[in-house]
């Protein structure tokens, strides 16, 4: 049997193209295997949102290079966001590269497969129809589960290069999202995070228009799912209609991941994202008047080109307003194809790096503070099975997507149970099952 070995970089989104990479795979006779020495096939999913995701890339290929001296009938494969990005130009560059496919392009690996037993093949043109391809998944177990409800993004920030990468944004059909969430109940999972670069659109385009809180609903009725999550919502796109669902769908955990960038509407203007920090709030604020408990974390980015410090000032006030329960901060990189890659006045790195941090202790300051206020209550924990602490406890979330480690008698992993929380961290609580 031939063997296989995926190294994963980036998000959320390409950990579950390479699921869908392992259930092609298998389903074309490999093994998964854990050491890329031992495979005969390496693909690596690459990201290039960032430049130090691109470094990663360079880094690991340069692994992959001595392993195939070592072995030379290895095959490497180079997928994701770089390969679509970059396209044959990482065969001239790396030849001891073998195949290179996009993320539109994984159903056509059993084609891809075949070709490159032969010879090297790349395939990164895009496909609007792959939306609608059905790609057998290999998950990783456990209670949670990804779904992908829809492909692409429109929104063409002026700093990302995912428009150009994952190509136009397409939704799934929603009988086919809801037939694969049925599925994945058989099969025991507890938990779906229904995925999209901007689910709060989802539906443009499709023929019957179910929208995203009519696509959350029909994922509610089914029965043994025991929650719903989802990644990423776009705040201008952000609908009466979801937050009606926050409220009245209690399998819908009360969290939103709503990126805000920044806090300057300067910068947000220069960003493209088509609402002012004041809309922003507004929003939040609407939201946390339907659901009062609902936790709301955000995505960052310091030093966008003309940043001046009082731009920053205002991120930091809007942070201080809208009280994060978390925050992924990020240093702009420069992108290619990007409107703002062709911006002057760069940030130094410098600054950058002191902004940051200023941030993201600001932000811990609030996390520590918000988790140190539910020290005595009770939470509600999905059980996900025993912590890599070392110190053998349970471990699971809260609804608000908070890290719970706990003592327990029993093993409740994949079961809703209360648990008394008893110390609060910067970034998980510690408790004992009620
Ligand atoms: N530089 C820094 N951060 C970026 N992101 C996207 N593009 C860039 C870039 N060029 C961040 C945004 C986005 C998250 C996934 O990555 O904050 O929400
Ligand atoms: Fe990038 Fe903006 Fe689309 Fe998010 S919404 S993927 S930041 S272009």
């Amino acid at each position: 049997m031939k063997t296989c070995y995926i190294k994963t970089l980036g998000c959320q989104m390409n950990v579950h193209d390479s699921e869908r990479i392992a259930g092609i795979l298998e389903n074309e006779g490999y093994r998964m295997v854990e050491n890329r020495d031992d495979a005969d096939l390496v693909v690596i999913n690459t990201c290039s949102v960032r430049e130090k995701a691109d470094q990663k890339f360079f880094s690991e290929l340069g692994r992959l290079r001595k392993a195939k001296e070592a072995r030379p009938d290895m095959k490497i494969a180079v997928a994701g966001c770089i390969a679509k990005q970059q396209g044959s130009a990482i065969l001239s560059r790396f030849p001891y590269v073998d195949m290179v496919f996009g993320p539109q392009n994984l159903a056509q690996l059993p084609d891809i497969l075949k070709i490159s037993s032969r010879k090297t093949v790349v395939r990164v043109e895009d496909d609007p129809e792959y939306h609608l391809s059905t790609v057998p998944a290999r998950r990783a177990g456990g209670v949670r589960a990804w779904v992908n409800i829809m492909y692409g993004c429109d929104n063409f920030c002026s700093y990302c290069i995912v428009p150009y990468t994952r190509g136009r944004e397409k939704s799934r059909p929603p009988q086919e999202v809801i037939a694969e969430i049925r599925g994945l109940a058989a099969e025991g999972y507890s938990e779906v995070v229904l995925l999209g670069q901007n689910v709060n659109s989802y539906g443009k385009g499709l023929a019957d228009k179910t929208d995203f809180p009519q696509l959350l609903h029909l994922a509610h009725e089914i029965d043994s799912i025991k929650r719903i999550r989802f990644a990423t919502s776009h705040p201008k796109d952000m609908s009466p209609g979801l937050m009606e669902a926050f409220r009245d769908l209690p399998k819908l955990c009360k969290h939103i991941h709503l990126p805000v960038q920044a806090g300057s509407n300067r910068v947000l203007e220069r960003m493209n994202r088509r609402y002012t920090a004041d809309d922003y709030i507004e929003k939040t604020m609407r939201l946390r008047e339907m659901v009062p408990d609902i936790a709301i974390t955000t995505d960052m980015i310091v030093g966008f080109p003309g940043e001046e410090r009082e731009d920053f000032e205002a991120t930091v006030a809007l942070v201080r307003t809208v009280e994060y329960d978390g925050i992924f901060g990020f240093k702009y990189s420069k992108r290619p194809h990007t409107r703002a890659s062709g911006f002057e006045d760069q940030v130094s790195e410098e600054e950058k790096s002191d902004r940051l941090n200023n941030l993201l202790t600001l932000q811990d300051e609030i996390c520590g503070r918000k988790n140190r206020a539910l020290v005595g209550t009770a939470q509600e924990v999905l059980v996900e099975g025993r912590g890599d602490d070392g110190a053998g406890r349970w471990t699971g979330r809260t609804s608000t997507n908070r890290i719970v480690n706990f003592d327990s008698d029993a093993d409740n992993a994949g079961r809703l149970i209360p648990v008394i929380i008893t110390e609060g961290f910067q970034h998980s609580l510690t408790g004992r099952a009620a």
